[in-house]
């Protein structure tokens, strides 16, 4: 029996968050309703995902290394206790996170990656070079992946993947906006959701 409790979600980002927003649309549209949004935290006091959760009444907290130094994971595990977090989400989150970060946060982070894991995918692939790395392999296929996060860069256990054609003549930049919107912007919000329903049924 699911209850109507509501898990307290923090989104972590870097840049545009343009999956943050997939992540906002569809808490109004009841695609996540395990789950609420209270903290938005960037790494990038310019990202303008700040200004899209503010835009949404959603509180949002720039954590830098350049004002924490050496205290900038403490800086953000502190915020997101604060906060009473039960789920965090990394979206366009361009940091590496500790060992000793996600074993305390075991099973509660998930990941947004632009390709179908285990391609394309750790140490130094993000953003375009992503998917520059898949047109210059020649792939037909590629997609998005949401996994759990551990100490390895995109290592954690896949929860949820959608394939998106390549086309001919795509660059880095037709594809990623292909794989945004066709594969990241549906899944992350369902995988947030599905991942909700395990917490609240304590499966996980
Ligand atoms: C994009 O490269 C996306 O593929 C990856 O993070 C980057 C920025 O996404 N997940 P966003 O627009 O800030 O959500």
């Amino acid at each position: 029996m699911l209850t109507d409790k509501k898990l307290r979600i923090a989104v972590m980002v870097s840049g545009g968050g343009t999956n943050l927003q997939a992540l906002i649309d569809s808490m109004k549209s009841g695609v996540i309703h395990s789950g609420e949004i209270t903290l938005v935290i960037s790494n990038k006091a310019d990202a303008y995902a700040l200004t899209r959760a503010e835009n949404a009444g959603i509180k949002a907290v720039a954590v830098t290394r350049k004002e924490q130094g050496d205290n900038f994971e403490k800086k953000i595990i502190e915020t997101l206790e604060e906060n009473n977090i039960d789920l965090v989400v990394l979206a366009g989150f361009m940091c590496i996170l500790s060992q000793d970060f996600t074993d305390r946060f075991k099973n509660r982070i998930i990941n947004i990656h632009p390709s179908l894991i285990p391609s394309f995918c750790g140490e130094g692939f993000y953003g375009l070079r992503v998917h520059k790395a898949a047109l210059e392999k020649g792939v037909k296929v590629t997609g998005a992946t949401v996994h759990f996060v551990n100490e390895i860069p995109d290592g954690g256990e896949i929860i949820m993947q959608k394939a998106v054609e390549v086309m001919e003549g795509d660059t880095p930049e037709t594809l990623s906006t292909r794989v945004l919107q066709n594969a990241e912007w549906i899944i992350l919000p369902r995988a947030t959701q599905l991942v909700c329903e395990k917490i609240l049924r304590n499966e996980i």
